[in-house]
This record gives structure tokens, C-alpha cells and sequence, in this order.
């Protein structure tokens, strides 16, 4: 047997997983954004550039392969770079511009629970925006569209501030110095990136390591005056939005690009990987062709992961309602053109319709209605054929009607 490659997913019901990704687009839609759609093959240099050479997705997990004529291509791991490229090359003017794409992304991952190497995000990015105010903005957006749209409880909103490159480079090297000062500590893994990417650090899943960066120096502590103003405006127009969050000193991102805000959404309810939705501030664009960076705020949610929370309380939504459906079943062959021709006016008349062509009997067949969900099944034997009508059945009542073919659609309408 060929199975499906390992890390992928196939979902045979995409009814639930529709529902949430319409959801989101009419949510988003309110808020004045756009979709658009990149390429998922990106060349392998912009998310080198954009997202870093030492962050674990460029250095070990991208799908990369070289074409005939030596071009180095890959399967794009993430939305955010794609985005800021197509806003470049395409020569956007407009500022703020407000997109989302949505679509699949692929990671060389350790496939577990939540975690595929082929996943869809939609990641949704203001860009080319100065404005702190956006931020508050953006998270109420998110909030909102857990708590309102897709009733999400037991979620936690984990935020933090990084400062500007010079609020870094001053946290850098205190963090440093406590990690030298506490290096027999320490896992290996952290001591190599205590020299490559030092913030990444705070990412280690060892208990000692986490244990011990709980009295690491803080990023907020070396936050310049201005940086200490915006982080103060944020978290004030948070509170006036009405939007509940956590400062998490240790939440840094895995991605290069990021400043001033980081945050992530995430769940208990999801296990190890619990993270559904991150993003937050960052600067893209001159390694790209710009003049200079854009500053953006951005966010992508892991549609997997809130598809595995939404399924846990699917109840709680109003689900659209499927239109009833209405079998068609046919005696014998003899009856079979007629049911076919019935079948196509149902259907010529907007109702949801289905025939029965296999040979079985006709409690078989009726199981297989019932099992399909019919709110009627449409049985025509030689009797009805010769009469001009239709034996309808209802499949929730066990009542049979009999109805003339010529009142059919008045009567199922009925
Ligand atoms: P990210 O944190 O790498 O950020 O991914 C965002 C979300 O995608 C995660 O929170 C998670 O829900 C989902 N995700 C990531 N990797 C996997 C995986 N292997 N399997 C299943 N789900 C996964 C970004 O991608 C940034 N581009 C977000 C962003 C947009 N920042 C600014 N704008």
C-alpha cells in the first residue's frame, strides 16, 4: 500500500474545517483586510533573508530543492516573507496595506499531535505601519475572533515587548554574561546558542534550563525611553479593548524578524504543541529590494490547531444547516430511467438530491438512504412507473406518502 507521506494529514470531512476558514475571512473582511495569494514556491533566499539563518526553519527544517537550471527553490514555510515580497516586486502604494493569505506551509518538523510538516496557516499582516495603536488593534481582532466567533475558553493570550535593535543588543549582552556565569548549567543546545542567537535561548524545553531563565535579565529592563513608552501605550489600549494577556518575559518567537511586540495564543486544551495562533512587530523589506524596512504587525494562525479546538465544543456554534437531502431509489433496472430523469428535476430545482443505482434490495437500499442522512427516500417500482406517482417515504416519521410525479417538487418544498 502507498501511504500518505509522513507529517501530512488527509481530512475526509472538510465541512467543519470550511466553516471555521469562512468564518475567519468574513471576520476579517469587517476589519478592512484583503485577501490575496502568493506562490507556494518561493526562492529559497527570501526566507534566508526574512526569517534567519540560525532560527531552526531555515537552518534544518525547509523543503528545498534545485531546479534544471541551478535555481535553489523551496516549499515556503511560513506566509509573512512571501507577503512582504509580493508588497515590493508589485509595487504596492498603499500604507497601511491589509492583507491575509491562507493556504499550506511546510516545515521539516518531528511530526507529533498538532505538529504536520505539511500545515495551512492564514496569516494576516498590516503592512508598512508605524502605529503601536495597530498592534492593540490587531490582538483585539484575534481575541475577538476566539472568544465571539469560535466560543474558545481555557486560551491564553502570552505577550511580550523586544524593544528596537539597540534595546536588544543592550539585553544581548547581559544575557550573555548570566549564561557564561551559569554555563555548567546549562543544556548544550543553549550553550551553542548563546553565541550563534542568543534570545533563542529562551525557547529550550529542558525543565533545568527553563527553571534557571526564570532569573535571567529581562528584555524589558533594557528597553529605551521610547520603546518603554510604546510598551506602556500598548498595554494601556489593551486594557481599554478589554483584551486579557499575559507578559511572558521568555516568549521571544522562533523567527528573525520580529520587534517591539511578540505574542502567541495558546490553549492547554492542545497538549505539547499548544501554540494556535503567533505573531507580533517586525521589519522587513530592504533585504528584499526597499529602500528601507517596513515596519509591519502580523499574526498566523495555525488553522490545524484551532480546528482541533474548535471540534472540542463544536456544539456551542450555529453551524450553517445542510439543505435536506431527498434519495432517489429506483425498483429495478426498468425504473432506473425514470428515476434518473427524477433525480435531475430535484436537482434542476435547487434540492439536494442523490440516486440509488446499485443492485441490492430494497431494505438495503433504504439503509444506505438513511445512512446518507435523507430526509426522504423517493422509491419508484412498476407500480409507480405505470401510476404517474412516487412512494415517498419520511424518513424521520416512517410515514410513506404516495405523490404524483407532476407534484413532486411542490410537495418535498412543502
Ligand atoms: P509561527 O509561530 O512559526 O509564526 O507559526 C504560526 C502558527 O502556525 C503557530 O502558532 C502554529 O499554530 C502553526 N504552526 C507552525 N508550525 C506548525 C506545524 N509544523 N504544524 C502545525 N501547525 C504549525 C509564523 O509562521 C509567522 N509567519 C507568523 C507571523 C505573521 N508573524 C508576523 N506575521
Amino acid at each position: 500500500m502507498i501511504t500518505r507521506v509522513r507529517g501530512t494529514e488527509d481530512n475526509l470531512d472538510v465541512r467543519l474545517y470550511n466553516f471555521i476558514l469562512s468564518s475567519i475571512k468574513h471576520h476579517l473582511t469587517l476589519y478592512n483586510f484583503n485577501e490575496i495569494d502568493t506562490p507556494i514556491l518561493e526562492h529559497t533566499e527570501l526566507f534566508v533573508r526574512a526569517v534567519g539563518t540560525e532560527t531552526d526553519i531555515v537552518s534544518k527544517e525547509m523543503y528545498i530543492f534545485n531546479t534544471a537550471s541551478g535555481e535553489s527553490i523551496c516549499l515556503r514555510p511560513e506566509g509573512t516573507a512571501s507577503v512582504i515580497r509580493a508588497y515590493i516586486e508589485n509595487k504596492v502604494e498603499q500604507a497601511p496595506w491589509k492583507v491575509f493569505i491562507h493556504g499550506p506551509m511546510f516545515r521539516h518538523e518531528r511530526p507529533q499531535l498538532g505538529r504536520w510538516r505539511q500545515f495551512s496557516q492564514t496569516s494576516l499582516e498590516i503592512v508598512n505601519t508605524q502605529s503601536i495603536a495597530h498592534d492593540a488593534h490587531f490582538l483585539k481582532l484575534l481575541d475577538r475572533l476566539f472568544t465571539d466567533i469560535f466560543k474558545l475558553n481555557h486560551y491564553v493570550l502570552k505577550l511580550n515587548f523586544l524593544g528596537c535593535l539597540d534595546d536588544r543588543k543592550a539585553h544581548k549582552a547581559a544575557l550573555v554574561e548570566f549564561l557564561t556565569t551559569h554555563q555548567t548549567q546549562i543544556c548544550q543546545t543553549c550553550v551553542a546558542r548563546k553565541e550563534k542567537n542568543t534570545l533563542r535561548v529562551f525557547d529550550c524545553k529542558n525543565e533545568d534550563c527553563k527553571a534557571l531563565y526564570t532569573s535571567a535579565p529581562k528584555i524589558i529592563d533594557h528597553l529605551c525611553a521610547a520603546c518603554i513608552q510604546e510598551w506602556g501605550q500598548l498595554t494601556q489600549l489593551l486594557s481599554m479593548l478589554s483584551v486579557n494577556y499575559a507578559i511572558d518575559h521568555t516568549l521571544v518567537r522562533g523567527l528573525d524578524y520580529y520587534n517591539k511586540t511578540v505574542f502567541e495564543f495558546s490553549s492547554r486544551d492542545l497538549g505539547a504543541q499548544n501554540a494556535f495562533c503567533g505573531g507580533g512587530r517586525y521589519s522587513l523589506g530592504k533585504d528584499f529590494g526597499a529602500k528601507d524596512n517596513l515596519s509591519c504587525v502580523g499574526a498566523a494562525i495555525g488553522m490545524g490547531r484551532l480546528l482541533m479546538l474548535v471540534e472540542k465544543h463544536v456544539q456551542q456554534l450555529s453551524l450553517p444547516q445542510e439543505p435536506a437531502l431527498h434519495v432517489v431509489i429506483p425498483f429495478s433496472e426498468q425504473q432506473l430511467p425514470l428515476a434518473l430523469m427524477l433525480v435531475d428535476q430535484l436537482l434542476a430545482h435547487q434540492l439536494a438530491a442523490d440516486i440509488l443505482c446499485e443492485k441490492a434490495s430494497i431494505s438495503n437500499l433504504m439503509k444506505k438512504a438513511n445512512k446518507a442522512g435523507a430526509k426522504y427516500a423517493l422509491i419508484i417500482g412498476p407500480d409507480e412507473q405505470a401510476q404517474g406517482t412516487i412512494a415517498v417515504k419520511n424518513m424521520l416519521k416512517g410515514e410513506t406518502t404516495v405523490v404524483k410525479q407532476a407534484d413532486i417538487i411542490s410537495f418535498l418544498r412543502g
